[in-house]
């Protein structure tokens, strides 16, 4: 299983594994990590599960859907590598995947 590092605003780091075919979202939840809200479950409507994907991985997490784009667009904080955790699907080459949380979901 990938080692993907989770690191909340204020600087704590939780390395933890995630299955393949699970997403970033499930692999926070799974492990108590705060910063992921998820209040719709991951059904890509609520954007309370943003977080940002640090720049080497952008192609690993692969693309983003255009309803993913449009619910990120709601968000004021917005970055280039802002993606929705429940939308991106761990694989292997994600293994060291950094991903930052945003304070507003805490
Ligand atoms: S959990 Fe609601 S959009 Fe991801």
């Amino acid at each position: 299983m990938p080692v993907i590092n989770y690191i909340e605003f204020d600087g704590s780091k939780y390395s933890v594994e995630v299955a393949e075919g699970a997403n970033l979202m499930q692999g926070a939840l799974d492990n108590m990590i705060e910063g992921i809200i998820a209040e719709c479950g991951g059904c890509c409507v609520c954007c309370t599960c943003h977080c940002m994907i640090d720049p080497q991985w952008k192609d690993a997490a692969g693309s983003i859907t255009s309803g993913e784009d449009e619910l990120l667009e709601m968000l004021s904080e917005r970055q280039d590598n802002s993606r929705l955790s429940c939308q991106v699907t761990v694989t292997a080459s994600m293994e060291g995947m950094v991903v930052r949380l945003p304070e507003s979901q805490y």
